[in-house]
C-alpha cells in the first residue's frame, strides 16, 4: 500500500472516532459547475453556476462548457465553504463526478478535486453521475422520506431515460431503456421547434400549465414493454408544426399554451405507461424519481395520483437536487466514505459509465 493510502486509513479511522464527517462533492459533467458541503448527510451548502453561455447555441457546446467549468471551479468551491462555516482543513474527503459526461467537462472537476486531495492529504471519492442522481434521495431532509430497498427509480435528464432496479446503495440493474433520444432531449428539441431557448424543458412545463392536454394528438411509440424511443415523437411534433405553420404562418403563437401541454401530456403519458409495465413485472410498488426532468410538474402530479389510486408509495426530490448539483455526489460521498471505499489517486475521467458501473 503506498504511503498516500497509508495515511488516508489512519485518518479515515479518525473521522469515524470523532463522528464529524465532512464530504466536499464536486460537479462538472456537463454546463452547470457545482460544490457542495455535506455534514454526516445533511446539505450545509449546494452551489450551483449555471453557464448562460449555451442558450443562443440552442445546445451545449463542449468546448465553451470546460472554458466556463475553469473559470467557475475555485469561486464555486470557496462559496460552497464559506455557505457551510467550515476551513478547507475540516474537510474529511473530497468527492467528484467521475462520469458520464462530457470528457473536457468532467476533467476539470476530476483533476482538481485530485489535487485538492493530494493537497489536503485526505480520500478522494469517484461517483457515477447517474449513481447520484438517484442515490440524491438519501440526502438527510427534514419531512423527506427515503427509499426502501428494492425500488424502482425512473432516471430522466438530458443524457438518460432508464428504469433501474435499486437493491442496495450500490447495486442497481437496469430493467429499460431509451433506444435512441433521452427524454429531457425530447423536451429540449421540441421546444426548439416551437423557438423556445435551451434548455427548453422547464419552459415547456410554465407554458402547459395554462394549455389543454387533450389539444393536440400525438401517437406513443412501440417499443419493448420496458423500454423508451422518443426520436418518432419529435418527427412527429416538427412534421405536424411545418404543417401548421405553412397553413397560418402565426399558429405557434397563437397556440403555444396548447402545444405545450400536448406534448407534455404524451411524454409524461410514456414513462408512466412503462413505470406501470415495471410494477406489473417485478411487484414492487416503491418508486422513485431523479433527473432533470423529475422537476416537471405533470409527473410529480401524476405520481401522487398514482399514490392514491395504485397504492404506490412515490419518491421525488426536492427540486434543488433534481437537475444537476453537487449534494448529490457529495451524498454518494458520505456513503463510500462510511463503508471506507476510496478511490487511487490515479483514476481518470470516463465519458460513458453505466449506471452499473
Ligand atoms: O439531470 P440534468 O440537469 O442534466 C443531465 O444530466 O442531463 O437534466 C437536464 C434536463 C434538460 O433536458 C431539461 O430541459 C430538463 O432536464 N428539465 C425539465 C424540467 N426541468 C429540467 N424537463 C421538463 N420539465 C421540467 N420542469
Ligand atoms: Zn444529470
Amino acid at each position: 500500500m503506498n504511503r498516500y493510502f497509508c495515511t488516508l486509513k489512519k485518518q479515515f479511522y479518525y473521522f469515524l472516532k470523532t463522528k464529524d464527517i465532512y464530504i466536499l462533492g464536486i460537479e462538472s459533467s456537463c454546463d452547470d459547475t457545482s460544490a457542495s458541503v455535506i455534514y454526516n448527510g445533511k446539505v450545509l451548502s449546494n452551489v450551483v453556476a449555471n453557464q448562460e453561455v449555451h442558450a443562443k447555441y440552442g445546445g451545449v457546446v463542449p468546448e465553451l462548457a470546460s472554458r466556463a467549468h475553469q473559470q467557475n471551479i475555485v469561486p464555486v468551491i470557496q462559496q460552497a465553504l464559506q455557505q457551510a462555516k467550515i476551513d478547507k482543513k475540516q474537510l474529511s474527503a473530497i468527492a467528484f463526478t467521475r462520469g458520464p459526461g462530457l470528457m473536457g467537462s468532467l476533467l476539470v472537476g476530476t483533476s482538481f478535486a485530485k489535487s485538492l486531495a493530494l493537497g489536503l492529504q485526505i480520500p478522494l471519492i469517484d461517483v457515477n453521475h447517474m449513481q447520484a442522481h438517484i442515490l440524491a434521495h438519501f440526502i438527510d431532509e427534514e419531512h423527506h422520506k427515503k427509499p426502501t430497498f428494492p425500488f424502482i427509480c425512473l432516471t430522466i435528464s438530458g443524457g438518460h431515460t432508464q428504469i433501474v432496479k435499486v437493491t442496495n446503495y450500490f447495486e442497481m440493474e437496469i430493467l429499460g431503456e431509451t433506444i435512441d433520444d433521452a427524454v429531457g432531449e425530447a423536451f429540449d428539441k421540441s421546444a426548439k421547434i416551437l423557438g423556445l431557448p435551451y434548455p427548453g424543458g422547464p419552459l415547456i412545463d410554465k407554458y402547459a400549465q395554462e394549455g389543454n392536454p387533450k389539444a393536440f394528438q400525438f401517437t406513443k411509440p412501440k417499443v419493448g414493454d420496458l423500454d423508451f424511443s422518443f426520436s418518432g415523437l419529435k418527427t412527429a411534433i416538427l412534421y405536424f408544426i411545418q404543417k401548421k405553420v405553412k397553413e397560418s404562418p402565426n399558429f405557434i403563437k397563437e397556440n403555444l399554451v396548447d402545444i405545450c401541454a400536448s406534448i407534455q401530456f404524451i411524454i409524461v403519458e410514456i414513462l408512466m405507461d412503462k413505470l406501470k409495465n415495471a410494477v406489473q413485472q417485478t411487484g414492487i410498488k416503491q418508486i422513485a424519481i431523479a433527473g432533470g426532468v423529475s422537476a416537471n410538474s405533470e409527473i410529480r402530479k401524476r405520481l401522487h395520483l398514482a399514490e392514491k389510486h395504485w397504492g404506490w408509495t412515490t419518491y421525488v426530490p426536492k427540486f434543488e437536487y433534481t437537475t444537476d448539483n453537487a449534494a448529490m455526489i457529495a451524498i454518494v460521498g458520505y456513503l463510500k466514505f462510511i463503508e471506507g471505499d476510496f478511490s487511487d489517486i490515479s483514476i481518470t475521467a470516463k465519458a460513458r459509465l453505466k449506471v452499473t458501473e
